[in-house]
């Protein structure tokens, strides 16, 4: 497949999922070759991750806009990329490589500044790779970076069956060697969860989160709430929180965003956060680029294990984003291009 895509780049075009309209279906079109900067490389793609961001994108609904036509993932793609076409650095020839590219992403092709691609080591599959950006990248900086999660501390996830919700409870057990509780909106879910990891698991469609964790907690509560979901949920998890607990927003896939009552954050000497893990790229980018690395090292080294819960193809994207908007999805969802 591989030499296949390598054939195709650069002299035909390339197949891409477009956004043409917000809130429409994504329209597949054959794109031209894109010019490529002195810095840049072109990569054949083989998988792209399908993150939440994507379809807010698509919606108008991403802190982000973008002028219409976009491909999906230009932004803040997972992709896992074969290289093709070496501008300066021969090094790349032929590389398994995972990237973020800042153009096209759901399509057979993009180009990539050479600073945003690693190398895939021996021993991770490609399929694996392809979830470790934006999940397990998000979760390192919430983990380490923002909650600085000690051994022995007791983490609550939201949307702990999610792509981003399984990245955390997989670095918090068999990294930072927390307890995770974590909270899902189905019984199926939080079974997931619980094999993958978690100590406990909480249906919050159909019981009072704060008063479960209160309880798996002996009435202490977590130290550390990784929050995606918003709204009521949000609430919840700020009232699950320990003494000197701290509580990391990441998203709100409820579509409702939060307000904090700060006597909340008074009562119990609480820290609340936010974590954008795009924005490191930009910020420190040192700090970005050691959360790809050590994912790409602890999946080599047998240490942490993605989940990818479907794959569809290219022609099959509305499908997979329709499968994570109606809840239906667990763990990461992958575009294959093969
Ligand atoms: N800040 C960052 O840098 C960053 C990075 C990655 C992700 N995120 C955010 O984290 C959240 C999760 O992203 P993800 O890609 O890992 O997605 P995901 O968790 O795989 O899918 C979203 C999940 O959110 C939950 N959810 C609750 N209410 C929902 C609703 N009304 N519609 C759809 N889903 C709903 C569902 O789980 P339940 O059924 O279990 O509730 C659903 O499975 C998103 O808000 C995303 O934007 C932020």
């Amino acid at each position: 497949a591989a030499a296949g895509a390598a054939g195709r780049a650069g002299a035909r075009g390339y197949r891409a999922a477009l956004c043409t309209q917000l809130a429409g279906p994504l329209q597949l079109r054959e794109l031209p070759p894109r010019a490529l900067q002195p810095h840049q490389v072109r990569v054949g793609v083989h998988y792209c991750g399908l993150n939440f961001a994507d379809i807010l994108a698509c919606q108008g609904l991403y802190q982000e806009k973008h002028a219409l036509p976009f491909t999906p993932g230009e932004q803040q793609p997972d992709c896992i990329t074969c290289l093709l076409t070496p501008i300066h650095n021969v090094f790349w020839q032929g590389c398994r490589v995972v990237g973020v590219p800042g153009t096209t992403a759901m399509a057979e092709e993009c180009v990539v500044d050479q600073k945003m691609l690693w190398q895939v080591p021996e021993g991770v599959s490609s399929e694996d790779a392809a979830v470790l950006p934006v999940t397990y990248g998000t979760a390192t900086l919430v983990l380490q970076h923002r909650a600085c999660v000690q051994p022995g501390e007791t983490v609550l996830v939201t949307a702990g069956a999610g792509a981003t919700g399984l990245a955390v409870i997989d670095l918090a057990v068999n990294i930072f060697k927390a307890k995770v509780i974590a909270a899902a909106g189905s019984d199926a879910k939080c079974e997931l969860a619980l094999q993958r990891g978690a100590s406990h698991s909480v249906n919050y469609s159909r019981s009072s989160l704060r008063d479960e964790v209160k309880r798996l907690t002996d009435g202490r509560g977590a130290n550390v709430a990784v929050e995606a979901v918003g709204g009521d949920i949000f609430k919840a998890a700020l009232q699950s929180l320990a003494w000197e607990g701290r509580i990391v927003v990441m998203g709100f896939a409820g579509g409702k965003i939060p307000s904090i009552p700060a006597n909340l954050l008074l009562l119990k000497n609480v820290s609340a956060m936010g974590v954008y893990w795009t924005r490191y790229q930009e910020e420190n980018f040192p700090v970005f680029s050691s959360t790809m690395s050590s994912a790409l090292r602890y999946c080599q080294e047998g240490k942490i294990h993605p989940h990818i819960g479907a794959v569809f193809k290219l022609e099959e994207v509305n499908e997979a984003f329709n499968h994570v908007l109606q809840r239906q999805s667990t763990g990461k969802v992958v575009i294959s291009m093969q």
